[in-house]
This record gives C-alpha cells, structure tokens and sequence, in this order.
C-alpha cells in the first residue's frame, strides 16, 4: 500500500533526502517548504516529489497545508517534522526575536504539524511520526541556547507524544543528528567548523542520505514497536 508522508522542510538539506528515501519506499510524499520557491520547483522537477508552501511556525496554516495535501494524496500515514532553522549567537547578543523564531519553527512547527494529523492516524490505528532533534540538544552547543532549547524539546515531546499513540499503531521517534554536510552547517564560520569535525571521530560531517536512512527504518511498516526512541546519527560525537 502507497503510504502518504508528509516531510517538513523537505525540498532542501536533509529534508530533501528524506523525502526521496520515502518515495524510494514506495510512499507518496508531498514535501513542505516555507521560502525558496526556486529551489523547491527545481526539487519538484528533479523528483517529481509535488512541494506545498506553508511556514510551520504558523498554526492554522499547518492546518489548512495538511488538509490540501489530504485533499490531493488521501491521509496521512507519516509525518517527518525536519523543518528547522537556527539563529546562533552567544546569550549577550541574543535578543528575543531569535529566540522566539527558532522555538516556534523549530519546536512549535512539530506541535503544529502533528495536532494536523495525530488523531487521524489514532482513528485509522496507524502512524509513523519522526521528529527531527539534534546532537545540540542532547548536549548543548556554545552559541546555540536557543536551538538547543528547542531540539531538546522536541526529544521530550517525542517520549509524550509517543506515550499517546501507543495503543493506537502509531509510533513517535526521534533521531539526532550530528554535523551533516548541509547550508545550515556551512553557514559556522569555518574555522569553528574545523574544529567541531576534528572531534568526530568518524573524521568527517555526515551525509544527509546517512539520516534519511535512519527515518526510513524507523517508519518502516515493521516498526511498530520501536516508539519514544532517540536514534544518534552523529559519527560518534555525542554518545548518549
Ligand atoms: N566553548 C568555549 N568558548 C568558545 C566556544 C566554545 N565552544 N566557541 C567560541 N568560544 C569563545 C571563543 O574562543 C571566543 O573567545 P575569545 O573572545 O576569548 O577569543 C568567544 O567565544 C567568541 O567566539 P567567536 O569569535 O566565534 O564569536 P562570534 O560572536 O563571532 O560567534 C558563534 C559566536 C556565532 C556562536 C560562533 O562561535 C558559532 O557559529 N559557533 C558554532 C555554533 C554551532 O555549532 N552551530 C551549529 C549550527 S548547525 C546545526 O545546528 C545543525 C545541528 O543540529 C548540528
């Protein structure tokens, strides 16, 4: 059966590698996106993977995004809340803008999206939902209070969530990636960057494909009692 998944943020970065693991699984994805309408017709076009537009920091647009793709696709099976931002900066320099923007995307878009589809999938007793946290909540990061604050969050609501959907086939997950090579790390000034790699001991950043193979484990048919885990993909940087 063609499963229909939602990707947030899922045009560019690791988001389009998981969008493309998903239809490679014979899953119909529609993959969302906030900003660049260049880059998502191009995805469009090199996937044939269909982009909606919506800011999932934006309640009642998650809503209303939901119900199109619904509408176009049939419901949704499983939802991949990636969509992230950061605004890094050290706490003297942080006003409250960059904290509000990074929770509300980060954080609040995976509440906004899974109250779109949480209790469909309760009522059809299935449902995959993996949410995208980070090695910097597990473990903090110098300049970062505000993503880590958010990532964070969303391991713990991921073990909540999961305590909910448990009875009902549908399954909650996280995984946290380490330092992958996508535009959101190489927007860290390089020489900080050189030395964040220089303690993985992998040696190297990982590849959004490595994080898209992970979802796809996790949202497998035969996943149904794997639910409110934590999966590190991070070349052995943070072991937790
Ligand atoms: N621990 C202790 N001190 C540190 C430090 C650290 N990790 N990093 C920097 N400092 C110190 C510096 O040595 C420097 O001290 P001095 O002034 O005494 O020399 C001081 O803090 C200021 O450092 P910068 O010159 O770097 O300051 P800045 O204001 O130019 O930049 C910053 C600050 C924006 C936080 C910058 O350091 C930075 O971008 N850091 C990387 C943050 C990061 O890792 N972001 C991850 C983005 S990717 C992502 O988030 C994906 C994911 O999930 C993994």
């Amino acid at each position: 059966m063609g499963r229909v998944a939602i990707v947030t943020g899922g045009t560019r970065g690791i988001g389009e590698a998981i969008s493309v693991a998903l239809k490679d699984m014979g899953m119909k994805v529609a993959a969302n996106y906030a900003g660049n309408d260049e880059r998502a017709r191009e995805f469009t076009e090199r996937t044939g993977i269909a982009a909606y537009k919506w800011d999932v920091s934006d309640f009642d647009a998650c809503q209303e995004g939901v119900k199109k793709v619904e509408a176009d696709l049939g419901p949704v099976d499983v939802l991949v809340n990636n969509a992230g931002i950061t605004r890094d900066t050290t706490m003297k320099r942080m006003d409250h803008q960059k904290w509000q923007d990074v929770i509300d995307t980060n954080l609040g878009g995976c509440f906004n999206m899974a109250k779109a589809v949480f209790e469909g999938m309760q009522g059809r007793n299935y449902g995959r939902i993996v949410n995208i946290g980070s090695i910097n909540g597990q473990a903090g990061q110098y300049g970062q209070v505000n993503y880590a604050a958010a990532k964070s969050g969303i391991h713990g609501f991921t073990k909540a969530l999961a305590q909910e959907g448990a009875r009902n086939g549908v399954t909650v997950n996280a995984i946290a990636p380490g330092y992958i090579d996508t535009d959101m790390v190489a927007a860290v000034p390089e020489e900080v960057l050189a030395k964040i790699i220089a303690k993985i001991p992998v040696g190297r950043l990982g590849k959004a494909e490595e994080i898209a193979r992970a979802v796809g484990f996790l949202v497998d048919e035969q996943g149904g009692f794997i639910t409110g885990s934590t999966m590190s993909v991070n070349g052995g940087q943070h072991m937790y």
